[in-house]
């Protein structure tokens, strides 16, 4: 209901009464969104992604009626038990501007890695007597933080991936498939799946969260994000009784004889399902397999990834890959999808790697780790007022709150720029150069003004060549990044 009504949501979820608390004759607030810098957080930098879809869904168009202000009214009387609610104000955005919303946001691109601390997008009003438009819609902006820490998290997991197939596999072939989506049933809602399995997306095309590929869809111009193949689970194993895991198996491997298939297999005992169901019963019926119809068998407990492969290699071999790593026949493969996060899969692959194998071998699955293990403070996002202009004159403010310094705020007019030395930073005061500038306008007076596909976001996330190399990997991000200027007014 509240997300079907978007107009009226507007009026309802945001700061309410803080129209009647800004100083008299101020016409602009100017405000800004981060993700601040953190002392030993393992995220020195984020992947700016979802306000296109906030902008869509919430903001565009004349999302103002009478009958929404009326609504609106009846609620903050029963809600505050008193008149707070400023009807004439949003009367007058509804007259003046039809019910489009007289807001400027100027955004970096969607995609784009910047690092933490800098200014990721910018609000202000763009008529004077809104001026308490702009942090009228902070709730609603800095919810921003969930599609931006779970692109930042899931391409975390890239990078990880990236290192270890290419230091066993020497290339990089198959690595948008590596990291599985597993978390819909783990979210807490059907628009949480859908922000985060987006986000998931412009790292990777692998995905069980439907919800995902719908945002990607309807919102970033992207017909197909992401891919899945047939899988078990168990109760479609056990529902067979625990005698017949065999037939179960064997069912399975009947009903998708062509292209690749997933199975459940640590129902009762995993060792013995690979040894003994599919490394001997079901061995002739595996090997019939190829490449492009593999089996992947899934533990769903403990950590077996590294007992399991010895066990696949006595029944069915290996091969060396042209790094001199171990690979199993290109028929057999191991997806781990039982606790999995950035932790876990770094130490499993190093496991692996030290064993001989190379991660050609594994997938993994991530559910609650990559989608709802997380909070606005993972990446301390926050949304600040930096500039108010009032009796005609600007001012920059900032809070710089004595009990924690790290609290402290942006000063006045912001810009993004790739300074001479090839870093990004944030020039603030309203010092930087407009044609230096990476904020892009991407909403003006109701409208959207900048649409970013799918494509487009995926190129701007691409991992860097020294993300992908493992001898090029220990660079010094809080070195590299600490660059604020402070411009002269
Ligand atoms: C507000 O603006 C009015 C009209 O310009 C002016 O008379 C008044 O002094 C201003 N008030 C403040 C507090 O600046
Ligand atoms: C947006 O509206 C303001 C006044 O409300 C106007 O000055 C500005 O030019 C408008 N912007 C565009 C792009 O039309």
């Amino acid at each position: 209901y509240l997300i079907s009504a978007a107009g009226f949501c507007l009026l309802l979820v945001f700061q309410i009464t803080h129209y009647k608390q800004y100083p008299p004759n101020v016409s602009k607030i100017y405000s800004y969104f981060e993700c601040r810098r953190k002392k030993g957080s393992q995220f020195s930098e984020v992947v700016f992604f979802g306000l296109q879809y906030l902008l869509k869904k919430y903001l565009t168009g004349p999302v103002i009626t009478e009958e929404k202000i009326q609504e609106a009214k009846l609620f903050y009387q029963m809600h505050f038990k008193q008149a707070v609610f400023d009807e004439e104000g949003w009367r007058k955005v509804l007259e003046k501007h039809d019910g489009r919303l007289p807001i400027r946001i100027k955004a970096v691109p969607e995609g784009r890695i910047i690092p933490r601390g800098n200014v990721l997008f910018t609000v202000e009003n763009t008529d004077p007597s809104f001026y308490w438009l702009t942090n009228y819609i902070e709730t609603m902006l800095v919810q921003m933080w969930y599609p931006i820490t779970v692109a930042t998290i899931s391409r975390e997991f890239k990078k990880i991936l990236a290192k270890h197939l290419k230091a066993t596999s020497g290339s990089l072939e198959g690595l948008d498939l590596k990291l599985h989506d597993f978390g819909y049933r783990g979210v807490s809602s059907q628009e949480s799946a859908a922000l985060g399995g987006a986000a998931h997306l412009v790292n990777f095309c692998s995905t069980d969260t439907v919800a995902g590929l719908l945002m990607a869809q309807r919102y970033y111009g992207c017909p197909m994000a992401g891919f899945s193949i047939p899988a078990a689970e168990h109760s479609t194993i056990i529902s067979w009784g625990r005698s017949k895991e065999k037939e179960a198996f064997e069912r399975v491997l009947d009903q998708f004889s062509s292209g690749p298939v997933s199975v459940v297999s640590d129902s009762y005992d995993i060792f013995n399902a690979c040894k003994h169901i599919w490394g001997d019963k079901l061995k002739e019926r595996v090997m019939e397999r190829s490449q492009d119809s593999c089996l992947v068998i899934r533990p769903d407990s403990g950590d077996p990834a590294e007992t399991l492969i010895e066990i696949l290699e006595e029944c069915f071999g290996s091969s060396l890959n042209s790094v001199g790593y171990k690979v199993l026949p290109s028929y057999l493969r191991i997806i781990q999808g039982d606790g999995i996060d950035l932790h876990s899969v770094e130490e499993i692959l190093e496991k692996l790697s030290d064993e001989g194998w190379s991660a050609e071998n594994v997938f993994f699955g991530c559910g609650s780790a990559l989608l709802q293990k997380l909070n606005r403070d993972t990446l301390s996002c926050a949304f600040k007022c930096s500039y108010v202009e009032s009796n005609g004159k600007g001012m920059d403010v900032y809070k710089q709150p004595v009990t924690d310094p790290s609290k402290g705020s942006k000063k006045g007019r912001l810009s993004l720029r790739r300074n001479s030395d090839g870093f990004l930073e944030t020039v603030e005061r309203g010092a930087g150069k407009p044609e230096e500038d990476l904020l892009v306008t991407v909403f003006e007076n109701g409208s959207l003004v900048k649409d970013y596909s799918l494509e487009e976001i995926r190129k701007n996330a691409r991992l860097r060549d020294e993300e992908m190399n493992p001898t090029l990997h220990n660079h010094e991000p809080e070195l590299l990044h600490n660059h604020i200027i402070n411009g002269i007014h």
